[in-house]
């Protein structure tokens, strides 16, 4: 079903058509519900285009407006606003229907194209630290808002498989390594054979020039060298894996940096040969000093190939380009990684758009950058040895600290069921604090907060949950049955407290439009927090199951319950975050 914001976009829009030969009109929810439900500022804009007094178009655009069962008369305010309020009786019927239909009455989008999602890209032979934490756990939440509003959605795990840190893995391994260490603790043991090397070479200059030898066998296929690389990768993937699943996150595919290695130097060639990259200094270089070029990177040339022949991360992202454009015909790509590489991506882009590869579907290139997770001390989140936490501990400890709380509060449980609660709930409160940030800003780390069961958190959200589920099975003790979730349901919402809710619920739907616009999930958590607390109101000021509230009240309540419960599990489920039916 459309919902009400739709259906006013709708209706505007045909007036505005009549109007202003224009159906382009921008409706916005009321800041103040005092105001109204929503508002729109089409008649300013039109006529300050058309030189004539805003109140005075706007009233034009108002007599346009069909006799209307969803909306009350729209009321001119200000400069000249217009603004609407939802009809009650409307209402209970979308209330009715979102019901019935399931999904809170969601449309999903026709024909709307495949969206490729790069998430995630640890890199091999290094242990995947806090920093990767968000960019999968970002990557993963967008995945499944875009395959929920019905987005073909291919997830790409790129992989930092291949590159100059090879070198001194392999000479690392070759000199200090042993089969053992490989087989028990992959990541960790190559991860220090390659910190060994790294800070011998720092001093000492054949080491480095052996580094170098090993990485140039590597890349020009010297079969050992290949045979090592490829059981590290394996062994690399294996460990990342365990990580993945525990955070319920899975890719489509995991093609790494090395899957287009056959692709670069044709890469170079043909951007060379279109005279967008040249020769400099020995290197290849594109420049963006021509007109029409971003003036931001007139003095900041993208290096694809050095002047040693090799090729950079750089070369590969172009490659990587190309070949999503030639498989998916994508309409959006969108990158999630730390707000550093900002750079790199403005060129990346920017050599894409020169190269003009997406002919066939204009593909849109998104960087959704994030930014750093701090410490309370306000400086990069480490351990207490100073270290950078590993994703691995961190998941660890969160779980310890949930399991602590848990058995706090429902010490009558047992064990199992205690630890199977507590991974629910720190794995949400763990993703919950990090999508909830507006993800360019750094935030600071703090377990308290995190796991509070009060305050904008996943825990409050799962709490909102397991309340609504025990109203039921208090109902249900009762005799009283839940009312059947059809069109024909008796919703009849009429103190403020329900009606508030009732219309928010109805707002999940642009929500969730927004969110996958713009790449920003804390809309939905900022959502759903909103959410609980209008069920809170609602619940403190509206009776369900007290003797003498009347049987129809009873089931309309209840109904909305539904409804609720509903929306807080889609909308964790759609964050990556489970629901209990207890906690
Ligand atoms: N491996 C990179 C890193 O750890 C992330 C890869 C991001 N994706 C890409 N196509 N460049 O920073």
């Amino acid at each position: 079903m459309k919902s009400p914001q739709q259906v006013l976009e709708a209706r505007l829009a045909a007036a505005s058509l009549q109007l202003f030969a224009s159906a382009e009109v921008q409706v916005k929810p009321c800041a103040d519900a005092r105001h109204g439900d929503f508002q729109t500022n089409a008649a300013m804009i039109r006529a300050k285009e058309l030189g004539k007094n805003p109140r005075e178009v706007a009233a034009e655009l108002a007599a346009l407006l069909p006799e209307d069962d969803a909306f009350t008369a729209p009321v001119i305010a200000g400069p000249g606003f217009l603004n609407f309020t939802l009809k009650a009786g409307w209402l209970n019927r979308a209330l009715a229907v979102a019901r019935a239909e399931g999904r809170l009455g969601i449309e999903t989008e026709a024909q709307s194209g495949t969206v490729v999602l790069d998430f995630s890209g640890p890199n091999v032979a290094k242990e995947m630290h806090v920093g990767h934490i968000r960019s999968t756990i970002l990557g993963d939440a967008l995945a499944r808002c875009h395959r929920f509003l019905g987005r073909t959605v291919v997830t790409d795990n790129h992989l930092g498989d291949w590159g100059t840190q090879f070198g001194k893995i392999l000479l690392g391994y070759k000199r200090h390594g042993n089969e053992a260490d490989l087989a028990a603790r992959p990541v960790e043991h190559l991860e220090a054979l390659y910190q060994q090397i790294h800070e011998a070479s720092k001093t000492d200059e054949a080491i480095q020039e052996e580094a170098r030898k090993e990485l140039l066998a590597l890349q020009q296929g010297n079969p050992e060298s290949l045979a090592l690389w490829k059981r590290f990768v394996a062994a690399t993937l294996a460990e990342l894996d365990k990580i993945y699943s525990r955070l319920g996150v899975r890719f489509d595919e995991t093609l790494g940096e090395s899957a287009y290695n056959d692709r670069l130097d044709g890469v170079v060639k043909e951007l060379k040969a279109k005279g967008i990259a040249r020769e400099s200094e020995g290197a290849v270089v594109v420049f963006f000093d021509q007109p029409g070029d971003d003036a931001q990177l007139a003095d900041k040339p993208f290096l694809i190939q050095k002047s040693d022949e090799a090729f950079l991360y750089a070369t590969t992202d172009l490659a990587t380009v190309a070949y999503r454009v030639e498989r998916w015909k994508p309409i959006r790509i969108i990158y999630v990684t730390d707000g550093r590489q900002q750079l790199h991506f403005q060129q990346l882009f920017a050599t894409v758009r020169k190269w003009g590869i997406d002919r066939v579907v204009p593909t849109a290139l998104e960087h959704v950058w994030f930014g750093a997770i701090l410490g309370n001390d306000k400086k990069p989140l480490k351990t207490r040895e100073g270290k950078p936490i590993k994703l691995r501990e961190l998941l660890d400890e969160a779980e310890s600290r949930a399991l602590e709380i848990i058995t706090e509060k429902r010490p009558e449980l047992s064990e199992e069921r205690r630890q199977e609660i507590a991974r629910v709930v720190d794995l949400g409160a763990l993703k919950f604090a990090d999508l909830g940030q507006n993800r360019n800003l750094d935030y600071v780390f703090d377990w308290k907060k995190l796991l509070a069961f009060e305050g904008n958190t996943a825990p409050y959200l799962q709490n909102g949950y397991v309340r609504i589920k025990s109203i039921f099975r208090k109902a249900a003790e009762q005799g009283v049955a839940l009312p059947a979730a059809d069109a024909g349901a008796p919703l009849d919402l009429r103190e403020e407290a329900e009606i508030a809710l009732g219309k928010k619920l109805l707002a999940f739907g642009e929500t969730l439009r927004i969110v996958a616009a713009e790449s920003r999930p804390h809309y939905l958590c900022i959502y759903l927090c909103e959410l609980a607390t209008a069920f809170h109101a609602f619940y403190e000021a509206c009776p369900v199951l007290k003797t003498g509230v009347p049987e129809e009240v009873r089931a309309s309540r209840l109904a909305l319950c539904a409804l609720t419960a509903e929306a807080l599990q889609l909308g964790l489920g759609l964050l990556g975050i489970g629901t209990l039916e207890e906690m």
